[in-house]
Order: structure tokens, then sequence, then C-alpha cells
């Protein structure tokens, strides 16, 4: 990978930071907005579905579904250490054998991935740059229901993740960069693509959304 984001997400995303992922993960279970996308993709039964979980970091949405019945996922993450950990957590379980594990930029993966009943995106919008080609390509993916995690577009919150930006650049020389996309923007290209929302729950600065195919 050669764009300056998924080499900022590699340095970002390393294996110390997956390791504290999984274990705050052992110790406390996914956090509110991720148990709330949890519940809503598994309404309607899971038995017999494929997940397609894009940056799904240490694969906590996998590790929660599969016991519930889900058939099969396959997990694409742009970090090779959060793919490594998640692989190993899924082994410790005994469900690898129904993931797929990916490596790399899901819009450079996209057009030679199957489509899957669900598509998430946890927490992973607001990690790229070209928004609107991650929505577009994981959207035309998604056969029923797309659910996503991203941060509220607020004034506050931007300003917030400039900040932050501002340090990355300064302090750490990591091309890394948050952005805060607005939600319309998404919503607009979604519903495009013929996705309708069903779900909308604020935790804190999180939005969950759920959308399903009409
Ligand atoms: C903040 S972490 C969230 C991880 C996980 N979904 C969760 O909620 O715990 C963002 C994840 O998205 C991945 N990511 C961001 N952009 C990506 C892309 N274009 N293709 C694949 N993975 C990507 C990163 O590698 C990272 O694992």
């Amino acid at each position: 990978m050669t764009k300056p984001q998924c080499c900022g997400i590699e340095q970002m995303f390393d294996d110390k930071t997956a390791q504290a992922d999984l274990k705050e993960y052992l110790k406390k279970g996914p956090s509110k907005a991720t148990r709330t996308l949890i519940e809503q993709v598994s309404a309607g039964g899971l038995a017999g579905l494929r997940l397609l979980d894009v940056g799904g970091g240490i694969g906590m949405i996998h590790h929660e579904l599969l016991p519930r019945g889900l058939a099969a996922v396959t997990h694409v993450d742009a970090s090779s250490a959060y793919l490594a950990t998640a692989r190993a957590e899924s082994e410790r379980r005994g469900h690898a054998e129904q993931v797929e594990f990916q490596f790399g930029d899901f819009v450079d993966l996209a057009p030679g991935l199957a489509p899957a009943d669900i598509v998430t995106l946890d927490r992973v919008i607001c990690c790229y740059d070209d928004m609107p080609a991650l929505v577009r390509a994981s959207a035309a993916l998604a056969r029923q229901r797309y659910a996503i995690v991203i941060p509220l577009d607020a004034g506050w919150i931007q300003t917030i993740g400039r900040i932050a930006n501002f340090f990355l650049r300064v302090f750490t020389r990591n091309p890394y960069r948050l952005f805060i996309h607005p939600t319309a923007e998404i919503e607009r290209l979604l519903a495009e693509t013929g996705l309708q929302r069903s779900f909308y729950k604020r935790h804190g600065f999180w939005q969950v959304l759920v959308y399903q195919r009409a």
C-alpha cells in the first residue's frame, strides 16, 4: 500500500495498539456503539448469512456474530497487526475457518470481493480520506443490511479533529489523519445505491446508523 493514509494506518494501528484493544475487549466486551451495531444487524436473524466487515480491527463484530449463527465472514483491514490479532483470536475461539482475512486498502480490494448479506464499517469511515470511494464500494457489496459507526459532524468535533491532526503532523510525523466527513453526504451516497436508513442512535459523539436495501 502506497497511499499516505494507508501507510499512516499501519503506524497508527500497530501491534501494541491491537494488543491493548484486544485486552480491553476481553475485559469489558465491545463498546456501547459496537454493541448497538451488533444488536441491530442481528435483529432479523443471522442463520446462513455472510458478513463483510470493512476495517474490522481485532474482529470484535465477527467474534460476537459467529456464535449467533452467522455463516461466514470476510474481514478486510489495512492494518497487518490488527488483522493478525483478529486471526489469532478467531483461532483461539475456534471459528477461524469461517473467516476469510484480507489485508489491504478496501477500496483497492473491493472489485475482487463477493457481495455479502451484511456490510459493517465500525469507526472506519473517519479513518479514510476518500470517503465517497469507500462508501460507494462498500454499499455496492451490501445485499441486505449496511451498518456504520461514525463521529458526529458537529463544529466542536471538527475542531477536535483539526487539533488531533495538528499533533499527528507535528509530533508524530505519521501521515495518518482523522476525517469528520459530513453525515448528510454519507447518507446521500447511500441513498443513491438504494440503501434506506432503518435505525439511528447516538452514543456520546459516535452515531450508529443502519440501512436496509429497499
Ligand atoms: C478505529 S479502527 C476501528 C476498528 C474496528 N472496526 C473497531 O471498531 O474496533 C479503524 C480500522 O479501520 C481500518 N481501515 C481504515 N481504512 C481502511 C481501508 N480503506 N481499508 C481497510 N481497512 C481500513 C484500520 O486499519 C483500522 O483497523
